[in-house]
């Protein structure tokens, strides 16, 4: 058996009839009430997710094409919810599923972030996690007092250090440092609750935290960074990483990397899922799969596409204004643009085409999640994910989101029925945490 889980923005959802097709419902009005995505988290739950993963950025971009034109005329990466409450929200209205909402260990204050994760592990009764990012967008920087973000090597190490705090902070309340005692009095023994006095490089905080640990005590943490200093970061604090492989040979050797890395540690490997990256397409039967499979392929060259992909790239690629790139450059040329370390994980994978391929070609042919080959009916996308775990021997799958509520059913209500009548996945959660569930196979 292996795990799901879902990748989500908590912002406006694709929204625009004319680029995002009928099925889009009245998401653009009502979105901000949240219940779009208390709609999702009830749908996961029925398919047996193991958690949703809530993504996160805290900029309305004008990096592109130096105005935020763009960004707010199709809604872009803003405007969005917080993911902590919204996690609080889809919580709610479940009673299974896990949330990992995503934080960023260059804005956020590792004390601020492990108060806010252990209350909201009591409030959602042991299922909130985290996925640890270290944020990519010097305008996103320039909101919390920054002029700009470290470099990405620096960004780790202040990773590295804002786990250490976090842990040390989820630890200072002692087991047995809660009496409830009615007799004597007394609510907690003072002598079982510790300062950490951690001073570190880049944070320092004296600790306890005002809160006894949560239902978990330690916050599950997810983490997607595949450079080597991502994946050594995983390794030390996270409990699953997410690959980003474009074939079975990377896969393996991102689990084979992994299980080194993580008892490099001193962990057992076996407490640590390493679950992949994709976008898979269901239909209803292999013939109308493969047709929207060409349609979706067939939209890429298209306008919409074309500027999608510019933003995507500029996101995450700061030193580049992609918004001026020619389009008819070759990817030779291109790559003589930048040396920046963040080309070569996250985008090095859209690059890896022949050198003479032009930009356009690039952008209408590759994005930045992959199919994997999952195309087809319920019964032949379960067949295939099959395959790929038995060969690999992976955690399970993290679904990128796709557009629109009938996808979710699609997937909900016919490719998870049929991953659980091969006995793939679950079908129920045995366990009442997230951490549990995660670690439950
Ligand atoms: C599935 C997935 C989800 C991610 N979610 C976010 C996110 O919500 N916010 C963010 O700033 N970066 C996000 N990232 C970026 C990664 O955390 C990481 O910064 C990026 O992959 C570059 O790090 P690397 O060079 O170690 O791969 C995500 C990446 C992946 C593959």
């Amino acid at each position: 058996m292996y795990h799901l889980a879902w990748f989500q923005g908590c912002g406006l959802p694709p929204w625009d009839h004319n680029i995002d097709g009928p099925f889009v419902g009245n998401v653009a009005r009502e979105w901000a009430t949240g219940e779009n995505f208390s709609d999702l988290a009830r749908a996961l739950e029925r398919g047996c997710f193991t958690f949703l993963l809530m993504e996160d950025t805290t900029q309305v971009d004008d990096h592109f094409g130096g105005t935020a034109e763009v960004a707010l005329k199709r809604g872009f990466f803003s405007p969005k919810h917080d993911p902590f409450p919204m996690s609080l929200k889809m919580a709610m209205a479940t009673k299974h599923i896990g949330f990992a909402p995503t934080i960023s260990s260059s804005f956020y204050h590792p004390w601020a972030a492990a108060r806010l994760l252990t209350t909201l592990d009591h409030l959602t009764a042991g299922r909130i996690g985290m996925n640890v990012v270290t944020s990519t967008q010097h305008n996103a920087a320039k909101n919390f007092g920054m002029d700009a973000l470290p470099p990405k090597e620096v960004r780790y190490e202040v990773a590295n250090e804002w786990c250490e705090v976090f842990r040390q902070l989820e630890d200072a309340w002692e087991e047995d440092a809660l009496l409830i005692d009615y007799d004597t009095g007394y609510y907690a023994d003072y002598r079982k609750v510790h300062t950490i006095d951690f001073k570190g490089k880049y944070y320092s905080s004296r600790g306890p935290l005002n809160h006894i640990p949560g239902p978990q005590r330690h916050v599950p943490m997810v983490e997607a960074g595949n450079s080597p200093a991502g994946r050594d970061l995983a390794a030390h604090y996270a409990d699953a990483l997410i690959g980003n492989c474009l074939t079975i040979a990377e896969m393996k050797e991102l689990i084979a990397d992994m299980e080194t890395r993580v008892m490099g540690h001193r962990r057992n490997p076996d407490d640590f899922k390493v679950m992949f990256l994709c976008e898979p397409v269901v239909a209803e039967t292999d013939d109308e799969a493969k047709r929207r499979h060409e349609k979706i392929m067939k939209a890429r060259s298209e306008p919409p596409n074309i500027e999608w992909m510019r933003f995507y790239l500029d996101l995450v690629v700061p030193s580049i204004d992609f918004a001026k790139i020619d389009l008819e450059m070759t990817v030779a040329e291109f790559k003589k643009l930048t040396t920046d370390p963040q080309m070569v994980s996250i985008v090095d994978k859209i690059f890896r085409v022949p050198d003479e391929t032009t930009f356009r070609e690039v952008l209408a042919t590759r994005g930045p999640m992959l199919d994997l080959g999952l195309i087809g009916s319920p019964e032949t996308v379960a067949r295939k994910m099959d395959e790929i775990m038995e060969e690999v021997g992976g955690g399970g799958f993290l679904f990128n989101a796709p557009a629109g509520r009938r996808a979710v059913v699609e997937i909900c209500d016919g490719l998870c029925p049929a991953l659980q009548r091969r006995g793939s996945i679950r079908t129920g959660y045995e366990h009442k945490t997230f951490r549990e569930n995660l670690l439950a196979y």
